[in-house]
């Protein structure tokens, strides 16, 4: 199968994670064809015999969240399965390490190899993104994104960014936020007609409020970013332009969203989402903001950096660089249009009218139920989704009216436009049938009947729980 996504491909990573150690770590990842000829390592399967060992209480909650995952469709927009060459990356023998400080510049010994991986994921993640500078100490996107407002700002500063409530992220200025706390913000949004930003709105704004910081990017919009347009109205208000490009960060490196690099001078991204990769963030900037990022990030705000998430980063990025990458993204985007279309025949208000990357928004109230409730109901489905806010919605963040559903995921195990309309007709029966468990289990059954044919990266098909 030629898509990156499925068991081949991680058989590919395992295989070749291997042979790099076998080699003295001379890098195989840096060719391609040799890449591609690499098919019949199995994957790794995470069993946990050593946790079972230790601790039975701990093994067999890992164990239902295995199967969990194994027997159900993650459909939340911000998930997805990595590889267990990452997943080994991760639990490797570098977390016992303490290296605060940048390759080089350490205070602590014995960072012969860790300065090595630093700077193979700094070096990669250049390559992959076209970035001048990266820094890939971030624990995480909002400590990443915290890290620029600390590093480039004063306190009280105004900075701009899309509001919660129509797609934006808690770090772009909510009131409960560090960001919202320590700067005066200014919000845009979408235009209620379209569910659109608005980009005159945007300037308008920027024009009257002269930001320090314009943040473009999004956790909830369907639709394409305009980087060129939030970096125009930056340079005409004299304002440094943010891209947050955690969720559209694998669209990006795989060719289906234009990118913000090399033009806008900030760009954060997790490397959890549709980069699949681990738990964490990386910022890349121009070298202008070099030295003052990189203070914030440490000794500004963070400790020790997570050496044996830096190396899943190093083999993300690799990941990224393989040509079966772009088919991957490529099908996040066609996956996520499918979706739409079949859940607009059955009826479903998507905001935007439908979707240009890897995620729908689904308003509700024309269906007569909550975000809460379908979310309930989907998971007894087995169709992990959750609840969301939809633009200018009438009830509280916490009982939103919409729903947020994403393909990277489902896409990962190889699902394609079939799928997506067996999962749309799901989807609507879940609805329809909310307070009915009889139903929701059997459409589970069948969810679980389809899953199995899907496997997920790392996960056996045929051990079963105890
Ligand atoms: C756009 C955006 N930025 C930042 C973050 C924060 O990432 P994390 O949860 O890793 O702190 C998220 C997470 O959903 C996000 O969607």
């Amino acid at each position: 199968m030629g898509v990156w996504g499925p068991v081949e491909g991680w058989r590919n990573t395992t295989r070749i994670v291997r042979q790099e150690i076998r080699d003295g770590h001379r890098s195989v990842l840096s060719d391609p064809r040799q890449f591609a000829q690499t098919q019949d390592m199995e994957p790794i399967m995470q069993d946990f015999s050593a946790v079972r060992q230790r601790d039975e209480e701990l093994y067999d909650l890992l164990v239902a969240e295995r199967e969990r995952q194994r027997d159900g469709i993650e459909l939340i927009p911000s998930e997805n399965y990595v590889s267990p060459a990452i997943l080994e990356a991760m639990g490797s023998v570098l977390t016992n390490k303490y290296s605060e400080g940048y390759p080089g510049k350490r205070y602590y010994g014995g960072q012969e190899y860790i300065d090595k991986i630093e700077n193979l994921a700094r070096r990669r993640a250049k390559a992959l993104f076209g970035a001048e500078h990266v820094n890939v100490q971030c624990y995480s996107g909002s400590p990443a994104n915290t890290a620029v407002m600390f590093g480039l700002l004063d306190y009280g500063d105004t900075i701009m960014g899309m509001k919660l409530d129509q797609g934006g992220h808690l770090t772009h200025g909510l009131h409960v936020n560090y960001s919202g706390k320590s700067y005066n913000v200014v919000s845009y949004g979408v235009r209620k007609e379209t569910g659109r930003i608005d980009m005159d709105e945007v300037r308008g704004l920027a024009l009257e409020h002269r930001p320090k910081l314009i943040i473009s990017g999004a956790t909830a919009y369907p639709r394409q970013f305009d980087f060129e347009a939030f970096k125009s109205i930056a340079d005409e208000v004299g304002a440094v332009p943010m891209a947050d490009i955690s969720h559209i960060s694998g669209l990006i490196v795989g060719g289906v969203h234009p990118s913000p690099l090399p033009f806008t001078d900030v760009v954060t991204t997790t490397t959890h989402k549709t980069l699949r990769g681990p738990r964490s963030a990386i910022i890349m900037c121009h070298k202008k903001y070099a030295k003052d990022i990189d203070r914030a990030v440490f000794p500004g705000l963070q400790g020790g950096p997570h050496d044996h998430i830096t190396a899943a980063k190093a083999l993300t990025f690799k990941e990224a660089m393989q040509p079966e990458f772009k088919d991957y993204a490529g099908q996040i985007v066609a996956n996520a249009k499918a979706l739409a279309e079949a859940l607009l025949e059955h009826g479903f208000d998507l905001v935007s009218g439908g979707t240009d990357n890897h995620l729908v928004l689904v308003d509700l109230t024309n269906k007569g139920i909550i975000g809460k409730d379908a979310e309930t109901a989907l998971d007894k489905a087995g169709l992990t989704a959750n609840k969301n806010t939809v633009p200018f919605d009438t009830r509280s963040p916490f009982s939103p009216s919409g729903i947020r559903i994403g393909t990277p995921a489902a896409t990962t195990r190889g699902m394609k436009e079939p799928e997506m309309k067996r999962i749309a007709d799901w989807i609507n029966a879940a609805i329809d049938n909310h307070g009915n468990d009889e139903k929701l289990s059997s459409i589970h059954d069948e969810v679980r009947e389809l899953c199995a044919g899907f496997p997920v990266p790392g996960i056996s098909t045929t051990e079963h729980n105890r």
